[in-house]
């Protein structure tokens, strides 16, 4: 055979089988706004969060009939939509509002990384052309007057969705009075307030001086269910993949299996994704089997990603933990764990905490499910704990890489 044609034919074979036809639908952080409202208006078309959307719709009709709505609280878990439902309604009601002659504005101030009272109002002041971004140099009260001069002419409705509200540290008191009470007083539009978070609680701290003014509307979005996800789901395959090249039964089982451990449709489009990307490179179609080692290799990751951002005495006590040959006739203790920290510490030049300190960060491994550990008491001989690893072993050793390069150690030398 011609050269030529042999290389022709292989380029077909290589396109009829490609997987991903569409990557950046598996992302949505590549989608533009319109592309994502427009996957949107096609799940919520078919009834997803249909609950939901009614309660938002009731909540913000008062609008229409020049009426003033309450703040709302939104509540759920992670991945369970918040974010896209309410900024494709407040889009909805944007133009709905247009077409009525009814004067509305949103912002979104997105707050997913935790920051300072300061930042985050330095934010809103930014999506509001309102400031420029500061380090320091302005004082918070600046600030404050800052949004309400640049807001004080607009005299419609001004709906602010505060996005993960409890990510203001230090401190969402200020944060809030400032919303609650002085800025509905010094301007003169109807200002709504959208808040969401995932914890039910953010509340509770409040001081109750600022939470008297807080009058609210909830909603609660539950974890998505199988049919929901299925439905989610469905659409990414048909924007991003190549139809022929996903076997019967992996979209229903893509859906059941998020829906049983956490309803997250975040985490269920990404198995999706991790999917299609590990069968491109193996050159198969996406098989059940396929799912079943990409959701194994998320969870590695998620370990491997956990342990990578810790400090390095976890670091190094979870590999010298993961070091200890295992026993056929008894647990590891802590004991044992402890020297072999010790010797680990000696070799990469790290202070070695006491025994006691480096019980409390057993403690803390346990707690992140990298470990579990047990206490024992021996009477007057004090107590010791029992350290169990369960984790399988592709993701112990992936860990152990991890924490070798982090302290500049060859993972593929013997230690
Ligand atoms: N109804 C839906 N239709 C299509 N995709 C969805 C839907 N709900 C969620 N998603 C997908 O899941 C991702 C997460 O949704 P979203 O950001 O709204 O969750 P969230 O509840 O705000 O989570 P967090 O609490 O982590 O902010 C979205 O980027 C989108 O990919
Ligand atoms: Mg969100």
């Amino acid at each position: 055979m011609q050269v030529e044609t042999k290389i022709e034919e292989q380029i077909q074979t290589l396109l009829n089988n490609t997987i991903i036809l569409n990557r950046r639908y598996l992302d949505d952080e590549q989608l533009q706004r319109v592309e994502q409202f427009k996957v949107l208006k096609e799940i919520f078309d078919v009834d997803v969060r249909d609950k939901e959307i009614r309660e938002l719709s009731s909540h913000f009709a008062p609008m229409f009939r020049q009426d003033h709505p309450v703040h709302l609280s939104v509540y759920g878990k992670t991945g369970t939509g918040k974010t896209v439902t309410v900024l494709y309604l407040l889009n909805l009601f944007h133009s709905l509002c247009l077409k009525k002659g009814v004067e509305m504005k949103y912002i979104h101030l997105d707050l997913s990384t935790p920051k300072p009272c300061f930042r985050a109002l330095n934010d809103l002041a930014c999506l509001l052309d309102a400031a420029k971004r500061y380090k320091k140099g302005i004082s918070l009260d600046e600030l404050m007057g800052r949004i309400e001069d640049r807001i004080k002419s607009y005299t419609g409705y001004f709906v602010l969705f505060v996005d993960e509200v409890d990510h203001v540290r230090t401190d969402l008191d200020s944060f809030l009075k400032f919303l609650v009470k002085r800025l509905p007083q010094t301007i003169p539009s109807r200002l709504i307030l959208v808040f969401s978070s995932n914890r039910l609680n953010w509340q509770e701290n409040i001081d109750p001086r600022i939470k008297s003014f807080l009058k609210m509307n909830e909603l609660f979005f539950a974890p998505y269910n199988a049919l929901d996800l299925q439905k989610i789901l469905a659409l990414r395959i048909e924007k991003a993949l190549n139809p022929k090249m996903v076997e019967s039964g992996v979209l229903e089982k893509i859906a059941a299996v998020s829906s049983r451990n956490h309803g997250d449709a975040r985490k269920a489009v990404e198995l999706l994704s991790k999917s299609a990307q590990m069968a491109e490179k193996e050159g198969v179609p996406i098989t059940l089997d396929l799912v079943d080692r990409a959701y194994d290799e998320i969870e590695r990751d998620k370990y491997a990603a956990m342990i990578k951002s810790s400090p390095k005495q976890l670091q190094a006590a979870l590999y010298s933990i993961l070091s200890v040959p295992p026993s056929s006739h008894k647990p590891m203790q802590t004991g044992d764990a402890y020297n072999a920290y010790s010797a680990f510490c000696g070799k990469v030049g790290l202070r070695a905490l006491t025994q006691r300190a480096f019980s409390d960060i057993v403690s803390e491994l346990d707690m992140y499910g990298f470990i579990q550990a047990r206490i024992l008491s021996h009477g007057r001989y004090g107590r010791t704990k029992e350290i169990a690893v369960k984790l399988p072993p592709e993701v112990v050793l992936k860990i152990k890489h991890v924490v070798l390069l982090e302290f500049d150690l060859n993972p593929l030398a013997r230690f």
